[in-house]
């Protein structure tokens, strides 16, 4: 059902009402990787910075993953499903092309009255979406809004390829952001992309021509990357869009409290915070844990901050996504939300590792 497409009348600002994220359950190590490929924990700790990644199994899905995302977001929101108007649902992997995976969530998590649709923008996508329904939000077009990103990057690995297998895990999360009238926590914006440098990481779809046609060359549904490429890329781009937001926004790089980057390598954000100058606390990681969890990564590493309680009500923020395009979003936020789910969250949050088979 659709709501609510009048002309608006007044301007928005727009406000953080909940964060929620989920990793599936399954464990790979660094050492469970040898046995598939000629690595060592070594060398992926010291060249990423990662130790693990979280795999789906069996018949877990993009929208298994995103709503359970979502349904931690509402619990930290104190909210239900009915209550929101716009789902963007940012993948690269979707389980399918259509329906749309904001279809699916609309009726997973019973939000009858929602509209929705998919964003695929890679790494850069949660932010792509966050901007996206900013834009429908501030016109008064929506009330309230999800932006969930879930990928899975572990259907779309070539694991005898090295050079990437080791770098991609599985995850989602999600934001609830709401119009408001008198607060804006959105503080700058900036999308940006460089189609030039299109096919230094790609991810190509394997259907195949009408037989009555010639037939396609033939490929692969892996991920490429030329990782050297776009270590260069995110090394030049991130630190150039990071200081034209917080200068759009009217602060200085010292007014940042927390900067949370795509976690792609940790080599990538310390060679950025050092040509920025921002001191290393200040960078939120969780690629240890996680890998390169794609549009999923940003708010994996957010929410895991405001659990543990270094990201508080009134912080500001930085917030990047980079990759695939190559694209990037980026966003000055203050972070208005006020979690329901702090104090509770103990008993839940801790992931077990789980025997592999
Ligand atoms: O999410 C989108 C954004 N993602 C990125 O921006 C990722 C950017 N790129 C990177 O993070 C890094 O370039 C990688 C982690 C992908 C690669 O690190 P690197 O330091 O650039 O390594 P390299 O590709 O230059 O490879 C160095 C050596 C090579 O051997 P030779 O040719 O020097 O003999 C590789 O074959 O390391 C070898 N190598 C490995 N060795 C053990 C590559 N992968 C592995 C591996 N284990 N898994």
């Amino acid at each position: 059902m659709s709501v609510n497409t009048n002309k608006p009348t007044t301007s928005f600002g727009v406000t953080i009402a909940g964060i929620g994220a989920y990793a599936p359950e399954t464990i790979i190590s660094n050492d469970d990787l040898t046995q598939l490929v000629d690595t060592s924990d070594e060398w992926i700790a010291s060249r990423t910075g990662i130790r693990q990644r979280h795999v789906v199994t069996g018949n877990q899905s993009i929208v298994d993953l995103a709503e359970n995302a979502i349904q931690d977001a509402l619990a930290s929101a104190g909210m239900d499903g009915e209550e929101v108007d716009l789902i963007i649902a940012a993948t690269s992997t979707p389980d399918t092309i259509y329906p749309a995976t904001a279809c699916q969530l609309q009726h997973r998590i019973g939000a009858s009255r929602a509209v929705g649709f998919d964003i695929a923008m890679a790494c850069s996508g949660f932010v792509y979406g966050i901007i996206t329904a900013s834009q429908f939000l501030r016109a008064g077009t929506y009330k309230t809004a999800i932006v969930v990103a879930s990928d899975i990057h572990s259907r779309y690995t070539d694991w005898s390829d090295r050079n990437t297998c080791v770098l991609f895990g599985d995850g989602a999360g999600a934001i609830i952001l709401k119009a408001d009238p008198e607060t804006d926590d959105i503080l700058a914006c900036e999308l940006g992309v460089d189609g030039s440098k299109g096919a230094e990481l790609t991810l190509h779809t394997s259907a195949q021509n009408c037989p009555l046609v010639k037939p396609r060359e033939p490929g692969n549904n892996y991920v490429y990357m030329n990782g050297r490429e776009m270590f260069k890329f995110a090394v030049n781009t991130v630190p150039m869009t990071i200081r034209s937001i917080v200068d759009k926004a009217g602060m200085t790089l010292d007014d940042l409290d927390h900067v949370v980057l795509h976690q792609a390598n940790i080599r990538i954000l310390q060679a950025m915070n050092e040509k920025m100058g921002i001191p290393e606390e200040k960078l939120i990681v969780n690629l240890q844990k996680y890998g390169n969890t794609s549009a999923a990564s940003v708010p994996l590493a957010l929410n895991e901050a405001v659990l543990d309680g270094r990201v508080k009500q009134g912080d500001v923020l930085a917030m990047c996504g980079f990759g695939a395009g190559a694209a990037w979003g980026t966003t000055v936020l203050r972070w208005s939300c006020v979690d329901q789910r702090l104090g509770k969250h103990q008993e839940t949050s801790d992931t077990q590792e789980i025997q592999l088979v």
